[in-house]
């Protein structure tokens, strides 16, 4: 297959470090990481038993005017409208959404006349340096329709990306497991990023308390827009990725420590958004998306 993943940060640069193994692959990347990837290769580090190994996608910073069967998006939900505008001038066939938060799928597919497939990733990894990228933490791909059903897109694109040995499931209830993983993020990015902690630090009490309420409201708007997700699968999910990723750094923690924008409108902003829709109130999440956005606007970063 020739594959495009758009936003080759440590999570793109993973997925397309290991898909380059079995298919041809273009990263669009930053300046260094695109300059260095030219140079020398992609290193993976922490994926194969027997050590580090070496791969040579192509690397471009033009995402403009690309061709493939499919694009992986995995740039932060704020930048998916401009990597929409970008892939709508090249011709690739379907797209696949690897991103946090709510919202990219539709972004995407207001700009792209094409399939857009959704999918989630639990899988850890941290860009070491340009054109290093180590998985931290051996997860999965869950990708299918995104408005759920059988789709035999999201089977050849699950069959693609198993050949290459990353775990991947396809899946027919997709807006779920979107919502499920909202919950989760709901929960824990925007505690850890408020109070400087690591994942682990919310099965804690205070933070137990407060990543719980956002969960919970998360839930119970998955619930009015007739999702079924129940208040205990919801809390029971977010506290066992809390706790299988207890020493990690959350991605919205590592945005705060960095001084980058974060991912709040996507995540806890769009829980509010879908709660004014249903006329009800979430608490916990207009408050942790008020403090986070007034970090975000102190440091001009919107
Ligand atoms: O955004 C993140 O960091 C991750 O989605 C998660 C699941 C919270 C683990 O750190």
């Amino acid at each position: 297959m020739d594959i495009v993943v758009f936003g080759a940060g440590s999570l793109g640069s993973l997925v397309g470090g290991v898909l380059a193994r079995d298919h041809d692959v273009t990263l669009v990347a930053r300046k260094p990481h695109a300059r260095a990837v030219r140079e020398s290769g992609l290193r993976l580090e922490g994926v194969d038993e027997d050590g580090p190994t070496r791969v040579f996608p192509t690397a471009t910073t033009d995402g403009t005017e690309l061709e493939a069967d499919l694009a992986v998006v995995t740039v932060k939900s704020f930048d998916t409208a401009s990597a929409a505008t970008a892939l709508a001038t090249g011709s690739v066939d379907a797209v696949l959404s690897l991103q946090n938060g709510m919202g990219n799928e539709a972004t995407l597919a207001s700009r792209l006349d094409v399939p857009i497939l959704a999918g989630t990733a639990t899988y850890g990894a941290i860009l070491r340096e340009p054109g290093v990228v180590e998985c931290t933490g051996h997860g999965d791909i869950v990708l299918g329709d995104r408005a759920g059903g059988q789709s035999a897109l999201a089977a050849r694109v699950g069959d693609a990306f198993a050949v290459s040995g990353l775990e991947t499931t396809v899946a027919d209830d997709m807006p779920r497991r979107l919502w499920a993983k909202l919950a989760v993020n709901a929960g824990i990015n925007p505690v850890t990023a408020l109070t400087a902690t690591e994942n682990g630090a919310i099965l804690a009490e205070p933070a137990n308390d407060l990543a719980r309420a956002a969960t919970r409201e998360t839930a119970r708007i998955a619930r009015a827009c007739d999702v079924s997700l129940s208040n205990r699968e919801a809390l029971a999910e977010m506290e066992a990725v809390a706790e299988a990723t207890a020493a990690n750094t959350s991605s919205m923690s590592q945005d705060v420590l960095a001084g980058r924008r974060t991912e709040i409108d996507a995540i806890n902003g769009y829980v509010v958004d879908r709660a004014a829709d249903h006329s009800l109130e979430v608490p916990t999440n207009r408050t942790l998306a008020t403090l986070v956005e007034t970090w975000e606007r102190g440091r001009d970063l919107r």
